[in-house]
């Protein structure tokens, strides 16, 4: 049997997979507090294509990042190059522009909840098709403020979901004023530390300087410390930003950690960069990654548009919440539909469409099983009712309703079954 592609996963019922990341109940879970996140705070949906030009993540993500460099790319017939998107951000910004969203009075916010595509080395919580859950608020403001609510809603979002143990880490990457000076400084001092270096630094040092700060190999680290802190080199109007960004976070009760190296995969960053990591999720532990990217539109060729936002990634909030808050039961049906004979099925149709049409998720009998199999069927895909149909049942207009965890059974009417079973499911 042909398998599915290296780095991919399949995301079953929990019945069929004890994966945690792989189970569609955790999944809906964290999709439908993260759609309330948005809802509560006046997020819109967009959904962007999947294929882009690639041309917009060579310009948007940068040519010389590691996202670049992991895209899945083709030459399409007529030779146009495209790439299965790595990241949302661009496509975003891109449809912005292209639908000419920037005469919007006031600030324009969209989430998307969609698969990305980078070629890495997989492991857990690293994969080849990942979904990411982000949100971008684009317009002509750049106030801290946009940074502190989104942060919040962060925080509220992690709550609802049961993931507590994380760390928020905020830095500021300054802007073009006071980078291209301080990246010159920390060239120079890497530069004197090269020999020392691992191989991916010596590299970095020439291409793109910034990542080096990024480097987790275990040798490197003593000699990165001493490399000059660019949050110390900002210009006045990033510093004040960031004073200002930091003290909106302190107003809300909300903790974070300066850390000075970071500086995020990705070239169009600007100003404020965060990420929130998780205690439980091992090597590849970030949870959320985002930060402020003033200036990409015009990178993509578009008008001056300002931009903060976040992506998080969908496998790794689904492994870190918690099961206590995950009902495995919200997608097994309420109902399973037995019959004695051939001559109750036709009635065990129409009494399964009357009850769907009420709005009860009712599974009846289309194998014509005997009615020990077919009890055994409903209790394998896990039913929390069952019902059978004889001739008796015809005639009365009354079924025994056999809870099948308790084996409790009560003779009920039509009406008082769907009064029982309506709409008891969470999704
Ligand atoms: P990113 O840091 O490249 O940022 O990705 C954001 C999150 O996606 C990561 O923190 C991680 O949770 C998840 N992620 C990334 N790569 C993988 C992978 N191979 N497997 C599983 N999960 C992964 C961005 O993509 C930016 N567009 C975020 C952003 C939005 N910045 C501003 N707005």
């Amino acid at each position: 049997m042909i398998s599915r592609v290296k780095g991919t996963q399949d995301v079953l019922p929990a019945r069929f997979t004890s994966k945690p990341d792989a189970q569609i109940e955790r999944w809906l879970f964290v999709e439908r507090a993260a759609r309330e996140a948005f809802r509560r705070y006046g997020f819109e949906e967009i959904r962007t294509p999947i294929i882009e030009r690639t041309e917009l993540f060579e310009r948007g993500v940068g040519s010389e990042t590691d996202v670049n460099k992991e895209m899945y790319t083709f030459a399409d017939r007529d030779g146009e190059m495209i790439s299965l998107r790595p990241e949302s951000t661009a496509p975003v910004v891109r449809a912005y522009s292209e639908h000419g969203l920037f005469n919007q009075a006031g600030l324009v916010k969209l989430f998307y909840i969609g698969p990305q595509f980078r070629r890495e080395r997989p492991q857990k919580g690293r994969y080849r098709q990942f979904w990411q859950i982000g949100v971008e608020v684009l317009g002509q403001s750049d106030a801290p403020a946009i940074e502190a609510e989104v942060i919040e809603m962060l925080d509220w979002l992690l709550n609802e979901l049961g993931i507590t143990d994380t760390d928020l880490l905020i830095n500021s990457i300054g802007d073009g004023q006071c980078r291209p000076a301080y990246i010159a400084r920390l060239k120079e001092a890497i530069f004197e530390r090269l020999g020392a270096l691992c191989g991916n630094c010596r590299l970095r040092a020439e291409t793109n300087p910034l990542r080096v700060l990024d480097c987790k190999v275990e040798s490197c680290q003593a000699y990165l410390a001493e490399l000059p802190r660019i949050n110390e080199s900002l210009c006045e109007p990033c510093a004040n930003h960031f004073t200002e960004f930091r003290r909106l976070l302190a107003q809300r009760g909300i903790a974070y950690k300066i850390e000075p190296r970071l500086v995020r995969g990705l070239d169009y960053y600007m100003r404020t960069a965060f990420e929130i990591t998780g205690a439980s999720l091992g090597a590849q532990n970030t949870l959320i990654g985002g930060g402020r990217y003033d200036g990409l539109s015009e990178i993509l060729g578009g008008q001056p548009v300002k931009g903060f936002g976040f992506a998080s990634g969908v496998e790794r909030l689904v492994m870190s919440v918690p099961d206590s808050k995950i009902n495995l039961d919200a997608t097994k049906p309420e109902l399973f539909v037995a019959c004695v004979g051939p001559e109750s099925r036709d009635y065990a149709y129409a009494l399964g469409r009357r009850l769907r049409a009420e709005g009860v998720t009712t599974i009846v009998d289309l194998e014509g099983r005997k009615l020990k199999k077919a009890l055994a069927v409903a209790n394998s895909i896990g039913a929390r009712y069952s019902l059978i149909i004889g001739e008796d049942e015809i005639k009365s207009g009354s079924y025994a309703l056999r809870d099948m965890t308790t084996g409790e059974q009560n003779n009920l009417r039509e009406s008082e079954i769907v009064d029982t079973l309506k709409y008891r499911r969470l999704f």
